[in-house]
């Protein structure tokens, strides 16, 4: 079983985000002796944005179905792993631009997605049965619907999330919210 873990954690070892992901990460492993953890670095990864010129290339690789071209590596791993982890911290009100710059090359038409033949509804082709999406926040507003509906777009598992809230704020109980946070990642471990 293949499980993909896409770290978008900036701040790496300082990042409260990593820290509870790598703990959800390590009690699943404990349950799933079988799976196989594949961790995407988003910091180390050289992910380029699309833009005129690529848009135009993926565009014709698509048309000639040339889906085993360097250009959709990323798609290719995304849609083909059983379970997916996405780990990322909240940063204006949404989450790294790194995080966006990904998912833009993972959406690749006849890999990750279909249209239906009359192309008025879409299809998700991406495999995984579980997506969890693990954030944490200084504050408390943040977008909740993006990532839920990008992972609906690429397949029909079951999506589960986790935020964090508040932990930048002087006098939350800091400790508190992480272990909330913790309780709520050893729960979906078991289910996921
Ligand atoms: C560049 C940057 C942007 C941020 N933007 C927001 C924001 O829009 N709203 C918010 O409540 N907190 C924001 N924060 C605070 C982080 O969400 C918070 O500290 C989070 O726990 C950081 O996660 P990490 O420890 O995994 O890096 C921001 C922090 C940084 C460094």
């Amino acid at each position: 079983m293949k499980l993909l873990f896409i770290n978008a954690c900036i701040r790496d070892k300082e990042s409260r985000t990593l820290s509870l992901a790598r703990n959800f990460l390590s009690k699943y492993k404990e349950n799933n002796k079988d799976v196989e953890i594949k961790e995407l670095v988003l910091n180390d990864e050289k992910i380029n944005p699309i833009l005129n010129t690529s848009l135009k290339e993926r565009d014709k690789l698509i048309k000639n179905k040339e889906y085993e071209n360097k250009f959709f590596s990323y798609a290719r791993e995304f849609a083909s792993a059983d379970k997916i982890v996405i780990a990322a911290p909240c940063w204006d009100y949404s989450f790294p631009s790194i995080l966006k710059v990904y998912i833009e090359n993972i959406c690749v038409l006849g890999l990750t997605f279909k249209y239906n033949t009359k192309g008025n509804t879409s299809t998700g082709l991406s495999k995984f049965s579980s997506l969890l999406y693990i954030t944490t926040i200084g504050g408390y507003p943040c977008d909740k619907t993006y990532i839920k509906n990008i992972a609906s777009f690429f397949g029909n598992g079951k999506y589960y999330s986790v935020y964090a809230k508040g932990l930048d704020i002087v006098g939350n109980d800091i400790n508190g919210i992480i272990n909330k946070a913790k309780k709520r990642l050893d729960k979906i471990s078991k289910v996921f």
